[in-house]
């Protein structure tokens, strides 16, 4: 990233400025200026590339603007880094928007090419910015964003619960971490019957991750993330369409291995805790079934009613677990319901949150990064849909409404009281393309929460 954004004073000036300044940068002009914009009738929106008019230059790019509706939106020019022609260009824009506009130069290069066959690389324009402290967190938000979107994007058959260990690990190595795994019929010694449950139908075995980073005396945040590699749906087989995309299903993971990246980039003084729930939920004969019960690691018993409600039966040890330490604040990513989509749509995540303040925070964080998030409610009257005949509850709601609430629900009961606690039910995936966010893998919410973390604890 370091070739595609630099800190310096060089480049053929590349104007950036709201539709609002526009007619009064125009009139500033001088005329041959004006004169062009006119002949390539130039609206006063989207990008003018403008040629030198001084004899000796005559024909090469002199200048580029763009004009965009709101600068500050982080993603609004995501696509000008593939717009632009090659060459090194000079950021001209007002202070306040070049954080915004130096992330969008980066995240607009990213492209997942790993599967391509005599994939050229492309060659990109770069960006000089006058102050190096831009860079350095551009490119740390843009490498997150990208760890988060790679890990998507790879295929399942390479990104199993092995891969996802080997990505903490590497984490752990760069930035001073320590990693455990308890893999296979480990998890059954340990106590993880419910991550053991719905992984144990794949030949690549379920495995619990636990990265730990920081220093023992700062306060402790642990992260859970869904990690099903892919979700089949188990027995409960889900139809062709649903399944399509099911290599995403460790998006959750993904998510908070990002935000890890970015927590221990800056070093952010907490002592953070990452478990994923590494699995792969399978068809096969000894697969869990739709009737079995299974002994949770808490003590509370759940018969799957659902096979393909896996995700919420691997977080319910992985965040039983996260409670054992008792951290200040646990906040869980996952890939959980079809119906948080139904409700906010793909680009929207929903988040729950036991802490009004906590919930506040997030979402008042997101909105000044564009990471836009929205509470969610952990309606107490629905527990009720969790009746079995025979158990102490089943893995979902026999109904088809509220899908999101009560998938939350359940996640509610493995998490101690005492303990604030953030669930996000998100996408992680662009079902279409947007300026700097392509099609497939996507990160969703990482920036809010982070931003949120970094002013709580590194004000
Ligand atoms: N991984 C899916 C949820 C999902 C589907 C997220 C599509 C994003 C897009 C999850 O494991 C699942 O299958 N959930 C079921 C729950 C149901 C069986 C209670 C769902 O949402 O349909
Ligand atoms: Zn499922
Ligand atoms: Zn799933």
């Amino acid at each position: 990233m370091q070739q595609l954004l630099n800190a310096g004073n060089s480049g053929t000036p590349l104007h950036i400025m709201e539709k609002s300044s526009y007619s009064l940068w125009l009139t500033k002009q001088a005329q041959s200026v004006q004169a062009w914009l006119q002949q390539i009738d130039f609206t006063g929106e989207g990008l003018a590339l403008m040629p030198s008019f001084s004899t000796d230059q005559e024909g090469k790019l002199a200048q580029a603007i763009f004009v965009v509706e709101d600068a500050s939106h982080y993603f609004a020019c995501g696509d000008l880094i593939t717009k632009l022609p090659i060459g090194q260009y000079l950021l001209e824009a007002a202070p306040e928007h070049q954080q915004a506009i130096c992330f969008a130069w980066l995240v607009g290069a990213y492209k997942f090419s790993a599967y391509k066959t005599n994939q050229q690389e492309k060659s990109l324009a770069s960006l000089a910015v006058n102050k190096q402290a831009l860079v350095d967190n551009a490119i740390k938000y843009a490498e997150a964003t990208a760890l988060v979107r790679d890990l998507v994007n790879t295929p399942a058959s390479d990104m199993m619960p092995v891969n996802l260990g080997d990505t903490a690990q590497y984490l752990a190595e760069t930035f001073g971490g320590a990693v455990q795994q308890i893999i296979g019929d480990e998890l059954l010694v340990n106590n993880y019957p419910t991550i053991h449950a719905v992984g144990r139908a794949s030949v690549n075995q379920p495995r619990l991750i636990d990265l730990t980073w920081g220093n023992s005396d700062h306060p402790r945040v642990t992260l859970v993330g869904k990690g099903v590699c892919f979700d089949s749906g188990g027995l409960d087989l889900k139809p062709a369409a649903g399944m399509r995309n099911m290599k995403k299903d460790m998006g959750g993971s993904a998510h908070v291995l990002g935000l890890a990246q970015l927590i221990m980039s800056y070093q952010l003084p907490i002592n953070l805790r990452v478990l994923i729930p590494a699995v792969e939920n399978a068809v096969s004969n000894n697969a869990m079934r739709p009737g079995d019960v299974i002994t949770t690691r808490k003590g509370l018993t759940v018969e799957i009613d659902n096979t393909d409600a896996e995700g919420r039966l691997v977080l319910g040890d992985a965040l039983c677990e996260a409670s054992q330490d008792k951290p200040e604040l646990i906040i869980d990513f996952a890939t959980l319901t079809g119906a948080m989509r139904v409700a906010l749509g793909t680009e929207l995540p929903g988040f729950f949150s036991t802490s009004d303040e906590v919930a506040a925070g997030i979402t008042a964080a997101g909105s000044k990064i564009s990471d836009p998030v929205w509470r969610m409610p952990l309606y107490s009257p629905y527990n009720d849909l969790f009746k079995s005949a025979i158990a102490d509850m089943t893995n979902c709601s026999a109904g088809p409404f509220g899908g999101a609430i009560t998938a939350a629900l359940y996640l509610e009961k493995f998490v101690s009281e005492g303990i604030d606690w953030v669930h996000f039910d998100v996408m992680a995936f662009n079902v279409r393309a947007l300026a700097g966010r392509p099609l497939g893998g996507e990160a969703f919410g990482i920036r809010a929460v982070f931003d949120y973390l970094q002013a709580r604890y590194n004000p």
